[in-house]
């Protein structure tokens, strides 16, 4: 049985304890819930693969407890020391070529690895405490809807799991992933996955374009590192879900009969008999929502869930690559 702990000292303890003796603890970060393991402890690492149902060769992002522990782990260029320095501790992960002392089963095999120093204040204090690196992917099972509450750990795993509270993830989007391991070849700053730092923060501090998914060739996107919140189809609730247009939703919710599930920036019509959650029309408050309003809407059971599209915007950009991935069928 999972056992969630409210984040004391003694708790914490308790937390560096188990992951000293090589067992996982799931933490709260500003982002989403992570479940950690020891990141030297290859046969600790390998425990949350198994207990995640990950497929093995999806890496996983070490969490640091300070930018000085990043030469450590990484070749860390002046342009890494540099984003370090500004946006940690944050929502932002470095994907770095990786020093010999990180465990293959950490990067799926690769020449890179991927770190990030998060602010959430339990998640500093374990890692100050641990003292050292904590592998940790989001706390759900592969494929699943990230956690943004201790509650929703407990409820995606039957294991025997030391969840530490500490309140609702303040982001509730996962981090933003950077790649610069190509920096140095001179094919830029490449965006893998959109979060919780804005591409604009980053193009505005380093004076440098951002490359898009979309702007890599297909041979060079083939050359991307595996990404596995990248596949199409991730962050799923378990009720089909589709995104509407807004003028679109209303006609669509009435269509649907009383058992769709509606997740809307528009009010609710008059007399709409079945379940209507209506987020925030500023993107930052919507995304500390998402998670949590859609495993709402999947708990009951809908037969289908309808979620309005959000505007174009750059400001959207995270939430929109989010919604496109929990309504895509089948894998990439
Ligand atoms: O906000 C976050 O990043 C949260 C919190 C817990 O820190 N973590 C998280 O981990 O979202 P996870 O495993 O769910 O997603 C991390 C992503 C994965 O898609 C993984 O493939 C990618 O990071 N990743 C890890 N190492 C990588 C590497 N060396 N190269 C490319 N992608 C990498
Ligand atoms: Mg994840």
């Amino acid at each position: 049985m999972a056992r969630i702990l409210p984040a004391t000292t003694q708790a914490i303890a308790e937390a560096v304890a188990a992951l000293r003796a090589g067992q996982l603890v799931a933490f709260p970060t500003e982002t989403v819930y992570g479940l950690g393991a020891a990141a030297r402890n290859a046969a600790a690492v390998e425990r949350i693969y198994a207990v995640k149902g990950r497929p093995r060769g999806h890496p996983l992002i070490v969490h640091l407890p300070g930018p000085a522990a990043l030469g450590e782990w990484a070749v860390a260029s002046e342009l890494a020391h540099a984003l370090a320095h500004r946006f940690w501790p944050g929502p932002l992960t470095l994907v770095l070529e990786r020093s010999p002392l990180v465990p293959d089963v950490v990067t799926g095999g690769q020449e890179t690895v991927a770190l990030r120093v998060p602010r959430h204040p339990v998640a500093a204090a374990l890692l100050t405490a641990f003292g050292d690196g904590v592998a940790a992917p989001s706390a759900n099972r592969f494929g699943r809807i990230s956690p943004t509450r201790a509650e929703h750990v407990s409820a995606e795993f039957e294991e025997d799991l030391l969840i530490l509270d500490g309140g609702p993830s303040e982001v509730g989007l996962e981090s933003t992933i950077l790649d610069l391991s190509g920096v140095e070849k001179g094919e830029g700053i490449r965006l893998l996955r959109p979060g919780g730092v804005p591409v604009a923060a980053i193009e505005e501090f380093t004076g440098q374009r951002v490359l898009l998914p979309s702007d890599l060739s297909a041979p060079e996107r083939a050359g991307v590192p595996r990404v596995s919140g990248s596949l199409a189809s991730h962050y799923a609730a378990r009720a089909p879900s589709e995104l509407v247009a807004p003028a679109a939703l209303i006609a669509a919710a009435h269509a649907g009969g009383q058992r769709v599930a509606v997740l809307a920036l528009q009010a609710a019509p008059q007399g709409f008999a079945g379940e209507w959650l209506q987020l925030p029309s500023d993107p930052v408050r919507y995304a500390q929502r998402l998670y949590s309003a859609l495993r709402q809407l999947d708990a009951g059971e809908p037969t289908r869930i309808l979620i309005e599209a959000v505007p174009a915007g750059a400001e959207w950009l995270a939430v929109r690559d989010r919604l496109t991935r929990a309504t895509a069928r089948g894998g990439a």
